[in-house]
């Protein structure tokens, strides 16, 4: 059993919006206090009151403010699509802040790769390494334009960033795996996405020699470390909870 160091709480929706391609956006304000959340850490987001559909949905808290908690959410299923309905001022419950698996924070040089909105994995330890004196790169990859929809969040901080599309339809036409040729060894990387990318980057890094942080994700029921729904294997194979020992973890300790 885990130890419960987070809270359930009440938050009311204070925006909601559509931004481009499949990714929406939401600021929840938390009607209660609650623990500040670190980079890497997640919600677990009440999306219906009814068993359809059932259990809540992990979402990156991608930044905060005074008063609320910010998330980028694709909107991919029933519950993402309901969510979308939310309209301001709707209450519903949340568990946050969740994992305790969080990033590494050695050297001074950190190329932060996100795939998609699993940008929104990175997107604290950006500002937290900011904050620390640290160089900050990210790099921002999905199919094609409209799917880049967290370049406002990048751009409004001031970040240095490289794109790459798919289609070439906005920076380098490619792969974000392709982005490690042209930064040395002593930049540390961090990348949350999508499993085949982070697979391919896995395989990259280690031919180039790079230490690689990952931001996993896996289907979660409870996200606090009871049901066991969300286990992976670590590369000796004994079994990982991701929301739990996660979710980031040194990419060598894990069987992608
Ligand atoms: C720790 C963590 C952080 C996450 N952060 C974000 C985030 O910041 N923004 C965001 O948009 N999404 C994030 N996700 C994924 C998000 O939880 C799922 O997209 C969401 O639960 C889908 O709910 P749904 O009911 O709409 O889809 P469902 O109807 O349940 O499924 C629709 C499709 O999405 C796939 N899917 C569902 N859940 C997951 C999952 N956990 N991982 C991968 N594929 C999934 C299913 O296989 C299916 O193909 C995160 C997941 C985890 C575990
Ligand atoms: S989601 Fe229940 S143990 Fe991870």
């Amino acid at each position: 059993m885990s130890e419960r160091d987070f809270r359930d709480v009440r938050v009311r929706v204070a925006e909601n919006r559509f931004i481009s391609g499949k990714l929406w956006f939401m600021r929840l304000e938390p009607l209660g206090s609650v623990p500040k959340p670190k980079a890497g850490q997640f919600l677990m987001l009440e999306v219906s009151s009814t068993y359809d559909p059932m259990g809540r949905r992990a979402f990156a808290i991608a930044d905060y403010d005074d008063k609320s908690l910010w998330i980028y959410y694709d909107v991919v299923g029933r519950g993402t699509g309901l969510m979308s309905l939310f309209r301001e001022g709707k209450e519903v419950r949340a568990f946050l802040p969740l994992g305790k698996g969080l990033f590494n924070y050695e050297g001074d040089r950190h190329l932060l790769i996100g795939g998609g909105v699993g940008l929104a994995g990175l997107t604290l330890l950006g500002k937290e390494l900011r904050t620390l004196g640290k160089e900050v790169v990210f790099v921002y990859g999905a199919k094609s334009k409209e799917h880049l929809g967290m370049l406002e969040w990048l751009k409004r901080e001031g970040f240095e960033y490289i794109l790459y599309t798919d289609d070439g339809s906005v920076g380098r036409r490619g792969y974000v795996v392709e982005a490690l040729r042209d930064f040395g060894k002593d930049w540390q990387i961090s990348a949350c996405g999508p499993y085949p990318m982070l697979k391919a980057l896995y395989s990259q890094a280690k031919k180039t020699g790079h230490r690689l942080y990952l931001s996993l994700e896996s289907r979660m029921a409870c996200g606090w470390g009871v049901c066991l729904g969300c286990v992976i294997k670590s590369s000796e194979g004994k079994f990982l909870r991701v929301c739990y020992e996660g979710p980031v973890f040194n990419a060598e300790s894990v069987r992608l």
